[in-house]
């Protein structure tokens, strides 16, 4: 059996180049996205997202480490039917879909733990086609955590994962063999539409006849059970909206009082979508000095952190052929709370 090898790669060559040229397998982490150069975005992002109103971040920033963890306990409250939802669906289909694919990679986008992507290697390894794993996310923890854990449970596969922002270098290792494409959990779902739409087409341009996407899509449902899901008794999913205000207090050296931000779930039935917000709940002002900016909030004026997206069946195929995809397959829970399509390259 060939050693493992755990190496660190700074991120200088685009993804593409770093397909599968390692003679052996090992697990290796590559990093596309530097903490200096996050810094450089979040200043950027802050300036454009908190300075006009409304208020709003983009949702990468919620990942830090304790981000991280803080979401992999949301997907264990029981309100949060998504995670159950989306793993009872593989564990009944993934054989069947891996199957029609036979992929000789995974790629994850928003890996995150990589938890349900276990039975998707199971699959793979069952079906004897899986030689690797990439998972790809913003959370370095996140990564680093998922690598370890996969290497010791999957020692056959070649694991790369890599630090990085899938907005940014699209590039996806492992072309020139089929691949499984994989972007789980809903997060598709923090997507605007075009945006989604353009992210869609993005993924579209970097696979070939033989690759194949998998996405899950959250969906419509009554607006009780989804606003419960974003807004859970034990204020699980409060402590990781207010995280992001501890993610810029650490990255920029700002002054924000989390304790002084009240969690807030929407439902925007016109656009169909879960909005979280953070309410303050006082005239406050917040400085941030390395972006020499203050900020003044007025009781109950708020910063909208995430989009969360709820689909039908039509809206999600629709969107996938705008992004020059074909849906192949569509598989939802026994309640019909959530889908997974299986889309391939038009
Ligand atoms: C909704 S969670 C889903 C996690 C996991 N796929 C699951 O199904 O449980 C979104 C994941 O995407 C990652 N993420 C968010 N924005 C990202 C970005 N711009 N680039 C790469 N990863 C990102 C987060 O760190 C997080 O792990």
């Amino acid at each position: 059996m060939p050693s493992r090898a755990a190496a660190v790669v700074r991120g200088s060559v685009p993804w593409s180049e770093s397909r599968h040229r390692r003679s052996r397998i090992g697990t290796e982490i590559r990093t596309f996205i530097e903490p200096a150069d996050l810094r450089r975005a979040l200043v950027a992002d802050v300036r454009e997202g908190l300075t006009p109103r409304p208020r709003t971040l983009p949702p990468k920033y919620f990942y830090d480490a304790r981000g991280s963890r803080l979401f992999e306990e949301i997907t264990r409250l029981p309100e949060y039917y998504l995670t159950r939802a989306e793993r009872s669906i593989l564990l009944r289909a993934a054989s069947s879909l891996v199957a029609g694919v036979h992929p000789a990679s995974l790629v994850e986008l928003g890996s995150g733990s990589s938890g349900k992507t276990e039975i998707v290697l199971d699959a793979g390894e069952r079906e004897g086609s899986l030689r690797a794993y990439a998972p790809i996310d913003v959370s370095r923890d996140a990564i680093e955590r998922a690598v370890v854990r996969l290497a010791g449970r999957y020692p056959e596969l070649d694991i790369v994962g890599i630090v990085g922002d899938f907005h940014e270098d699209l590039e996806l290792p492992f072309a020139g063999a089929a691949r499984l494409v994989l972007l789980l959990g809903s997060t598709i779902g923090n997507f605007g539409p075009d945006e989604a739409r353009a992210f869609a087409g993005r993924v579209r341009g970097h696979l070939s006849v033989s690759d194949a996407f998998l996405v899950g899509f959250d969906l419509v449902k009554d607006r009780r059970e989804l606003l419960a899901a974003y807004d859970d008794t034990r204020g699980v999913t409060a402590a990781f909206n207010r995280n992001v205000l501890r993610v810029l207090n650490d990255r920029l050296g700002s002054d924000f009082d989390p304790d002084a931000f009240r969690h807030r779930a929407d439902w925007n039935e016109e656009e169909s979508r879960i909005e979280m917000h953070l309410v303050s709940d006082r005239r406050q002002t917040v400085s941030l000095p390395s972006l020499d900016l203050e900020l003044e909030f007025e009781p109950g004026e708020s910063i909208r952190t995430e989009l969360s997206h709820k689909y039908t069946r039509e809206s999600a195929t629709a969107l996938l052929e705008d992004g020059s995809f074909e849906v192949e397959r569509w598989e939802t829970d026994e309640e019909d709370r959530f889908g997974l399509a299986l889309a391939r390259p038009r």
